[in-house]
């Protein structure tokens, strides 16, 4: 585990643009794992930039983001497959057939659940995956429990996270969603390289249990001990 300590939220955004474009460099062909949230957005903005500036390019990758809000269509301006588009996806030159997020609106999150393995398998896997964490220890929208859940599912968000993510809706709890839909550990686990960045202070305290407590599913991101090529970039400032 590398851990990457930024005094600012403009480092921690430029560490995680440096990583992916590396990334994109090294393997221009590669499968790259998106997060949503607020924390990447300013390396999104960061890569933004680098690509309008001819220092790195989305054309030949793929993108496989981790979760969506059950119930919503990429119209919905509350929706990761929005906020996706408006923050990364029409400023790069993604191909957007090669843009994918599990879909929250689909008849049967079931089968959804399903064909989104089946896509990440058939992509051969994450090169890099892009994680936050949230207050309570999710990774994607994998939250607190009794056990890991391997595969791609759906999920009951829990209050915290509820009352959490509330700001993105005006903060009104009424609308935000109760479920999601999240890739699984396994496919998290397998990507060949996890870049997990966590920003402001009042994460510090779940981030040190995640990295030096015990491995349990009710803190999931302390699974991530486990990976071999991780790095932790964070920033203790608000
Ligand atoms: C949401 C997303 C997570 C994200 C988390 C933290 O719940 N599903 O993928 O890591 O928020 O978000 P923020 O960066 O806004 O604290």
């Amino acid at each position: 585990m590398e851990l990457i300590k930024t005094s600012c939220y403009a480092e921690l955004s430029a560490r995680i643009a440096d990583m992916i474009s590396a990334q994109l460099i090294l393997k221009p062909r590669c499968t790259l794992g998106l997060a949503t949230g607020s924390t990447p957005i300013g390396a999104y903005a960061e890569l933004a930039r680098r690509y309008q500036a001819g220092a790195v390019s989305f054309a030949r990758a793929v993108s496989i983001n981790l979760d969506e809000y059950a119930g919503m269509t990429a119209e919905t301006p509350q929706s990761y497959a929005y906020f996706m588009n408006e923050h990364l996806f029409r400023h790069v030159d993604f191909e957007p057939e090669n843009t994918h997020l599990p879909s929250g609106s689909a008849s049967s999150l079931e089968e959804e659940c399903i064909r989104y393995d089946r896509l990440i398998e058939t992509c051969g896997g994450i090169d890099l995956q892009l994680l936050g964490m949230g207050h309570n220890g999710h990774i994607g929208f994998n939250e607190p429990g009794d056990f890991f859940i391997a595969e791609t599912h759906a999920v009951k968000l829990s209050e915290s996270t509820r009352s959490a993510n509330a700001r993105f809706f005006g903060g009104d709890m009424e609308k935000v969603p109760t479920h999601a839909v999240t890739m699984g550990i396994r496919s998290i686990m397998q990507a060949k390289q996890i870049v997990l960045a966590v920003n402001g202070q009042d994460k510090m305290e779940t981030l040190k249990k995640a990295l030096y407590g015990p491995i349990t599913p009710r803190i999931p991101a302390s699974i991530l001990q486990l990976h071999r090529n991780l790095t932790v970039v964070f920033c203790e400032a608000e």
